[in-house]
Order: structure tokens, then sequence, then C-alpha cells
């Protein structure tokens, strides 16, 4: 009898304690801090619209938007790695899908496989699955891609163009000399801020996969395409030359102030992936195809250089059930298309709501769709973190020293030392 009673006692306590940790985990309170380096320029806005999204659906859960401001996370992602490595994770991070996800953080242990989830929620078929792949590793998925934006793009003020007669030049050696043309005519060619170094190496990046071509450039990183192909000397020739026509202050200025001398007048160009659009679009009140326009840059039409911003679930992250939830708002067709629209990039899932989408964003799409896909070098997607890294300060030396040989050949050892 006592025995018995013991028996119910434990059956009782275990049912009671099940009860409690399932109420726990479908409790829709408590907090969620999502870490990113969405601080303003266009991208904040997009970010703010997809913590609404998420308010709406769970509204006593408290967002926490810890962002550390730098364009391509200059700041962010070093006082992100620190958090990880310290064992003090946000609940989920913007982390570039490919290498930066996968070489960081999930070999090393510090993620937790999503891949049931997205199955649960019915999603996982609904991705680009050549987007979604830079999100797997050994057949599990680790992030739910947000976004894609374009890398290769030239945006250029449509009245600076008509008022100089100038059309939009198609190759790299038409390009250079319309630079010219518009120096000449006392405007700034082409709008550069490399005060974060990055933004010089994602102008290289796009100069290097217009001059090697796109299969030898996806190439490139599984080791079949030689350095000492002239597709990677031409590269940095031609972006030294580029370099003449850049104006004076850019070693002070951000890519917001790039954009911004385009929208004032100053310059006539800008290489910037399409943030840049959600900057004109939604920080200045511009229109595209009135205002501006775009092309990709010249050289690289039928390539589409991919950045891809994810979202994963840490090992250890502070509050999962909540975390959860955001990837799922993330995941969804209604997330994507409220957040895209604005920031400027399309959505990684393949049933965007095109209607909402404006002429530049389904411009992209349709490129998206039909180009050949290279991976970012500058974010970080196609290369380890120490290859950018000395690639940014080679590209740094290179605007200083003009010395293209020098360039290539630490270009050829940084790349034996941290890609082969
Ligand atoms: C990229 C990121 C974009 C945008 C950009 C400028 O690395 O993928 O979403 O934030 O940096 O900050």
């Amino acid at each position: 009898m006592l025995l018995k009673k013991s028996a119910f006692l434990s059956v009782f306590l275990m049912i009671a304690l099940l009860f409690v940790f399932s109420f726990s985990a479908l409790a829709q309170d408590g907090e969620v801090e999502v870490f990113s380096w969405w601080t303003g320029g266009g991208e904040e806005e997009g970010l703010n619209a997809l913590i609404e999204l998420y308010n709406e659906e769970y509204p006593d859960v408290e967002f926490i938007n810890a962002t550390v401001a730098g364009g391509a996370g200059s700041n962010a992602k070093a006082v992100l790695k620190t958090r990880m490595v310290g064992g003090n994770p946000p609940d989920s991070f913007q982390v570039h899908g490919g290498a930066e996800l996968i070489d960081t953080y999930v070999k090393t242990g510090m993620m937790q496989p999503i891949t049931g989830l997205l199955e649960e929620w019915g999603v996982k078929d609904k991705f680009n699955q050549q987007i979604l792949e830079l999100s797997s590793y050994e057949g599990e998925i680790y992030a739910v891609p947000v976004n894609v934006h374009r890398g290769n793009v030239l945006f250029y003020n449509m009245e600076v163009l008509n008022e100089h007669g100038i059309d939009a030049p198609t190759n790299m050696y038409d390009f250079i000399n319309t630079l010219k043309e518009l120096d000449e005519a006392g405007v700034v060619p082409l709008a550069l801020g490399d005060k974060n170094k990055w933004t010089a190496t994602h102008v290289f990046e796009a100069v290097m996969v217009g001059t090697l071509g796109a299969d030898k450039y996806n190439s490139l990183w599984e080791g079949s395409t030689s350095l000492d192909d002239p597709g990677i000397y031409q590269a940095f020739a031609y972006f030294n030359e580029m370099m003449n026509y850049v104006n004076e202050d850019h070693a002070g200025n951000t890519w917001q102030d790039a954009s911004r001398m385009v929208y004032d007048g100053e310059a006539a160009f800008n290489i910037m992936g399409d943030w840049a659009e959600g900057y004109f679009k939604s920080n200045m009140g511009w229109t595209p195809g009135e205002d501006f326009g775009w092309m990709e840059v010249p050289g690289t039409r039928g390539t589409f250089m991919v950045v891809n911003d994810t979202f994963g679930l840490p090992e250890g992250a502070p509050n999962p059930e909540n975390a959860k939830r955001w990837l799922k708002t993330i995941a969804s067709r209604e997330g994507q298309d409220t957040f895209n629209p604005i920031k400027g990039s399309i959505p990684a899932r393949v049933d965007g709501d095109k209607s909402k989408y404006d002429p530049y964003l389904t411009d992209s799409m349709e490129d998206f769709a039909s180009n050949t896909l290279t991976p970012s070098i500058a974010h970080g997607s196609a290369a380890p973190e120490g290859f950018i890294t000395a690639l940014n300060d080679n590209i740094n030396s290179l605007i200083t020293d003009n010395d293209v040989d020098r360039a290539v050949e630490r270009f050829k050892q940084d790349f034996e030392e941290y890609v082969e």
C-alpha cells in the first residue's frame, strides 16, 4: 500500500513537472534579445518593421534590439564574437550565410541545428535552396536566411548623368572613360566612404567578378582557378585606376556618406550593395527609376553577387522559445515581405509577393532567378575571416601606394595562407 502511494505520488509529480515545463515553453512572455548592426540608413527601418510584426504576434515578449553601429558589421562582429566565446550569447544574431556562419560559429559548436523547426513550420522547401545551402553544414540547417542583397550594383544620380549627357556604361573600359569625362566636368565621378575598409573591398570584389567571370570566381574558392589568372591582375589594375576618380575625403566617410553624395548630386556614381537602395528610398525619400538609376557593375552582367543575412539559434541562448518565435517570424512569407521591401533586399523565400516590391527590387528578383550567383568576400560568405581582414588591408594599402604588383603578390600569399 505504501509502495502504491509513493508510486502514485511520483507519477503525480512527473505530470505536474511536465505541465510546468510545457507551460513555460508555451508562455509568451519574458524577453528576446536580437543582435545586429542595423542602426540607420534604411536598415533600422527594415528591422523595426520586423520587430513590429513580432510584437503583434507576441505582445507580451519584450524585444531587446541589441545593435552595434557600423556598416557590414565592422564593429558588431567583434562584439558578438566576444559575447559568444565568453558564453554570453544573445538569443539570436545577424550573421552572413556561408563561411562567417559556418566556420566561425557552427564548426565551433556554438549553434543549434534548426532543420527540425523549419520542417515543423513547413517552410524548409520555401527557400531558395542555393541560399539555404549557405546556412547548412553536414546535412543540418543552422540559420534562417532573411534576405538576399545584391553586391555588384552601380547606382547613379539620373539628373547628374542627364545633365552631362552620359549613358550608363556597360563595360569596365567605358566606365573608366566615363569617370574621366565626369571628372573633367567637375563632378565627383565615384563616391566612396572607406572609413570602414570593407567598402573598398566591396568595390574590388565587384570588379574582380567581372574580370574573372562568375564561373572562375566561384571556382577560385574551390581551388580550381589559378591565382595567376590574368583576371586577378586585371581586377587590381582597374580598381587602382578607378581610385583616381573618388572623392578626396573618402577615408573619413561611411557608405551612407558616399550614398548621400550621390543623393546630393555631388557625385554621379556609387558602387554599393542594394542596402543603398533602402537608404535612398526609406531614408532620403528617393524614387527608383525617377531619381536614381542602377545597373550591374560594368562587366558583370549575368552575375549576381549574393550578400545574405541570416539569424540562428545559439547554444545557450537565454530565451530559446522566444528566439524560435523570432526565427519563425522572419522565416514566414509575411516576415520576409515586410522586411525586404524596406531594407532594399529581396526575399530568400521563393514565394515573395512581387506586388510589394519596387521596380529596382523586381528587377533584382529577375536577375537573381536567371543569373549566376556568386558569394561575396567582403560580406563573409566566400572566404574565411582571416582572408577578409587581409584583403581589406591589402586594398587599403593599394589605395595609398598604387602598387598593383605588390597588391597582386600579397593577394596570392594571403589566399595561400587563409583559403587553400
Ligand atoms: C552587409 C549586410 C547588409 C547591410 C550592409 C551594410 O554586410 O549584409 O544587410 O547591413 O552590410 O551595413
